[in-house]
């Protein structure tokens, strides 16, 4: 007997400050004003995705000691944006990134416990543990966590907020439509907590959401993230869209989670992906190609290359060759406030393959940086893409997509209208949501049934 097909999962990142919107563009819209997030979110809802993704960045970037502008700059609060979309929506997530390493446990709680009443149970969190002095120094708190130890805070951090959370019982409150919502065991919400980076006690004010704890992602890809993801995440939001990574990086994780006791189900794995829709494939195909070159300048590839190289490279020519003089491998860099310096973890090893991957193309620097980075994952008609994406999800290399549109705020539409029902078609995505909270859509237990079965076995 075949395999039942997997339902997709379909989620819709915000396209804030990145360099794979097509800011140039007629149609790109604000990335600030309201009116873009909820033209967002309302295709989005009206799509039947799962979720709204909201990215966070805590500092400016800057390059050789400059605000990198190249893009747009700046970006409103996660919490505000993402409470006024719960006013405008009635289905949708609403997912936020938020850091584990310069928020606290209090306040993050309190946040995510109001996010989900007020939006009847759609909340959810991704814990992201950026540590870098440079953010840091918003906080004042510049250098304040050694590298290694921020999947340590991050892990207790959740723990912390988890208890918060679960301080309140849903059993131990009273509604009552004459006299409002009171407690009968007047030790609700009371906690106390010591550890390595928390010594914290009191009660928390938040009575219990309607999800119990937000949906918790993880986006963190070395080995401790996955682990952490493993033992406490709902979802992974990670990088590896291809189908060949993403099988690698599908085994890997779910094959951690029996280590913690839990189903592979338990654990859902969302790449980012991008796409681009043509009425025939070749169209499309052409299309990417245009977009590529518009996302990527002369002045981009530079800054692009820079990254590698870690070196001031603005006297080169981007239609020019790469340059001859090696990376500088010191502590310092040159780009702050950004996850993609990181992927480069070996720049003499990249610097060297890129010379040679250019001179077998006849490529200039900015020929690279164009065919290297940045292509699209999912090109082609609205069949194509339809068909590629089912197939992936049921060759298990992912449990469906977060969706990374290049146009701000409208990129998202055409999707919405032309893949969506051939999907739909294909019995393989929903055509009503499944309940009122996000993790009715995401097929994930409440932390109360889990609870519930704990109580039983004792
Ligand atoms: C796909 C992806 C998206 C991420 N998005 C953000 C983000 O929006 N904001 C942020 O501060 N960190 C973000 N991160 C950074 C991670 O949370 C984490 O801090 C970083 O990857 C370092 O952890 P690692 O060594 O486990 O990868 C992202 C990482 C990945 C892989």
């Amino acid at each position: 007997m075949s395999k039942p097909l997997k339902r997709i999962h379909l989620a819709a990142h915000f396209p804030g400050v990145n360099n794979t919107t097509v800011w140039s563009d007629p149609e790109a819209g604000s990335h600030i004003d309201f009116g873009s997030f909820v033209h967002f979110a309302q295709t989005a809802e009206r799509a039947k995705f799962d979720f709204l993704f909201l990215a966070e960045g805590l500092r400016l970037r800057e390059q050789g000691g400059k605000i990198y502008d190249l893009d747009v700059v700046g970006r409103p609060d996660t919490f505000t944006v993402l409470a006024a979309l719960a006013a405008v929506t009635e289905r949708l997530g609403l997912t936020g990134t938020i850091n584990s390493t310069f928020n606290e446990p209090y306040e993050v709680a309190r946040q995510f416990a109001s996010l989900d009443h007020l939006s009847g149970g759609r909340a959810a969190w991704n814990v992201v543990t950026s540590w870098d002095a440079f953010t840091g120094e918003n906080f004042r708190r510049g250098g304040f966590l050694p590298q290694e130890e921020r999947y340590s805070r991050a892990k207790e951090f959740l723990a912390t907020a988890n208890e918060l959370l679960d301080s309140w019982h849903g059993d131990e409150i009273v509604a009552d439509q004459a006299t409002g919502t009171f407690l009968r065991d007047a030790k609700a919400g009371s906690f106390v907590h010591t550890g390595q980076h928390f010594d914290i006690h009191g009660r928390f004010n938040v009575p219990r959401s309607p999800q119990g704890r937000p949906v918790i992602f993880q986006a963190g890809d070395s080995d401790e993230g996955r682990e952490f993801a493993a033992a406490g995440a709902d979802a992974i939001f990670s990088r590896h869209a291809t189908l060949e990574a993403g099988q690698a990086f599908y085994t890997d994780v779910k094959h951690r989670l029996a280590t913690y006791g839990r189903r592979p189900d338990e654990l859902l794995v969302l790449p980012a992906a991008t796409f681009v829709l043509g009425d025939t494939d070749a169209e499309a195909e052409e299309l990417a190609q245009e977009v590529r070159r518009r996302q990527v300048s002369g002045a981009t590839a530079l800054r692009h290359l820079e990254f590698v190289w870690n070196r001031d490279l603005s006297s080169y020519d981007p239609e020019g060759p790469l340059p001859d003089i090696d990376p500088d491998v010191g502590d310092h860099h040159i780009a702050e406030g950004r996850a993609q310096v990181r992927m480069y973890r070996d720049p003499l090893a990249t610097a060297r393959e890129w010379r040679e991957l250019a001179a077998a193309n006849n490529w200039s620097i900015r020929d690279l940086v164009i065919n290297t980075g940045n292509r699209q994952n999912f090109v082609g008609s609205p069949e194509t893409v339809a068909r590629n994406i089912n197939h992936f999800v049921q060759a298990d290399a992912s449990d469906g997509f977060i969706l990374v549109p290049h146009i701000t705020p409208g990129g998202l539409d055409v999707f919405a209208d032309k893949v969506v029902p051939l999907l739909q078609e294909r019995g393989v995505f929903r055509a009503e949501y499944e309940g009122p909270t996000l993790r009715h859509q995401l097929g994930l237990a409440h932390p109360d049934d889990a609870r519930g079965e704990q109580r039983a076995a004792s």
